[in-house]
């Protein structure tokens, strides 16, 4: 009853922040920050969950799940901001001599204008700052295109994961 409870309190402050941001989004003018790491637990961090909920798992039918957000504690969460809006999400999470790239985001009206390549780009940076020989990455067939423009290579055949194709890509860092 208590897990209950506090499931639907996080499903509608999440709710109320992804229609709030998305209302204030495209009311205040369109400059975006350069990406920043986060805090897990913060209020952007919150903010990316509605994100990564609106972009990554409502258009599959999938419900908003609180599982497994604790696991996240150790990742590093990268955001861009429009304002004090969270606009494109991602997360590295160490992944033997890498990282593994997940939960890339951008919000629908913001898509094609950049905001992926950054938060790319900053991401690398990380990686060779930490020691990172690789980074790798579950693709979404529809992500390709773009993660082969930022010279990420496909390895391996298709597999399917959330019910979409997806295929393992990885980039060797400082190449
Ligand atoms: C995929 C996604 C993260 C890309 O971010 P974005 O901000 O839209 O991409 P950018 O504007 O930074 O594009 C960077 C480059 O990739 C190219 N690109 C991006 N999407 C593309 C596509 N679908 N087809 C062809 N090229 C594409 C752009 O043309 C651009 O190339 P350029 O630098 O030569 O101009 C974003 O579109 C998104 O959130 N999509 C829905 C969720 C998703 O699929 N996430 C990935 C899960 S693996």
């Amino acid at each position: 009853m208590i897990n209950y409870s506090s499931g639907l309190l996080w499903y509608i402050c999440i709710l109320s922040i992804c229609i709030l941001s998305t209302i204030l989004v495209n009311m205040i003018t369109p400059t975006i920050s350069e990406p920043e790491i986060i805090a897990w637990g913060s209020f952007n961090y919150c903010q990316s969950l509605a994100l990564r909920y609106g972009v990554l798992r409502r258009p599959l039918g999938m419900f908003f799940d609180s599982n497994g957000f604790d696991a996240e504690k150790n990742d590093i969460h990268i955001v861009v901001k429009c304002g004090e809006w969270v606009v494109g999400c991602l997360i590295l999470t160490d992944y033997r001599v890498g990282f593994k790239m997940r939960q890339v985001a951008v919000l629908d009206d913001w898509q094609g204008k950049g905001v992926g390549k950054k938060m790319v780009a900053y991401a690398e940076k990380i990686a060779i700052d930490c020691g990172k020989t690789m980074m790798v990455l579950h693709a979404r067939q529809s992500a390709i295109p773009f993660y082969l423009s930022l010279n990420y290579h496909i390895e391996g055949d298709e597999f399917e994961e959330v019910g979409l194709p997806h295929y393992s890509m990885y980039k060797l860092m400082g190449r």
